[in-house]
């Protein structure tokens, strides 16, 4: 296992979790925007998690689902969009009238804004299956953002996607998203070359993140929008804690 940035190695010494601002400061902001990134990093979150897609012409584009109704006012599937008709769409307006215009971002835009103030998360929504090629891409587009790599994690539910990723480039960071804990989670780790998970908080147990602390795994619950959610989870000492209302875990977790 290689550790290669802050925010997968276990947090042993920090006082508090790290915060993660789930597709920005999503309650504030249209999701996966400049705008909701730019008021993650206002509040003071540590991390900021976005997803991504790729369009027909093979670019890599933030934006949570795979087709373009609910954020935007597109439709269709991204996968058959091509990149100049997505940058042409209006991913605000859906959210507030203020944010009219807001264009939807590109994966180079988002990780070039974030990390040089804080940890950008990406969520690869699919593989090679939908998206031909993704991982490749990512792998080269990061080759040339020596300093934001180290402050980037990809994540995924599907661990193959993760696999590929660290074997086209071991330096970049990898962690897997679960909604039912694995049976072993040391076993998927060593199989799939992860440094870190990233429990559904709902299915979190206290043992699971001794276990993983214990074999060196950082452990980055989501996403809890309730205080005493977040208390509830903040009680169990994850490396992080992730919230559409990154002001609110600002609050209850401090600073420092
Ligand atoms: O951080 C994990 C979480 O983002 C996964 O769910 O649907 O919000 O992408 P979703
Ligand atoms: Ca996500």
């Amino acid at each position: 296992m290689t550790a290669v940035n802050g925010f997968t190695e276990y947090r042993q010494d920090r006082q508090r979790p790290m915060i993660v601002a789930h597709r920005g400061a999503s309650a504030l902001a249209p999701e996966n925007t400049i705008s909701s990134f730019s008021r993650a990093l206002e509040i003071g979150a540590d991390a900021v998690e976005f997803d991504i897609h790729q369009s027909s012409d093979g670019r890599l584009v933030v934006m949570h689902d795979e087709s373009l109704e609910r954020t935007t006012n597109g439709s269709g599937f991204i996968k058959d969009t091509d990149s100049r008709k997505l940058r042409g769409l209006d991913a605000g307006s859906w959210y507030a009238s203020r944010f009219r215009g807001e264009k939807i971002p590109t994966l180079e835009e988002a990780v070039d804004f974030i990390t040089p103030a804080a940890y950008a998360i990406v969520e690869i929504k699919h593989g090679n299956d939908v998206y031909p090629g993704i991982e490749k891409k990512i792998a080269e587009l990061m080759s040339l953002r020596k300093g934001c790599r180290k402050r980037t994690v990809f994540i995924a539910f599907d661990p193959e996607i993760l696999l590929n990723i660290r074997e086209l480039d071991t330096e970049l960071s990898t962690g897997l998203l679960t909604a039912d804990p694995p049976d072993d989670y040391i076993d998927v780790a060593q199989e799939f070359l992860v440094q870190c998970f990233f429990p559904k908080w709902e299915k979190l147990k206290p043992e699971s993140v001794s276990l993983l602390h214990k074999n060196g795994y950082s452990v980055h619950p989501w996403v809890m929008d309730r205080e005493e959610d977040a208390a509830k989870v903040m009680s169990m000492k994850p490396d992080s804690v992730s919230s559409n209302h990154p002001d609110m875990l600002k609050r209850i977790v401090g600073g420092g």
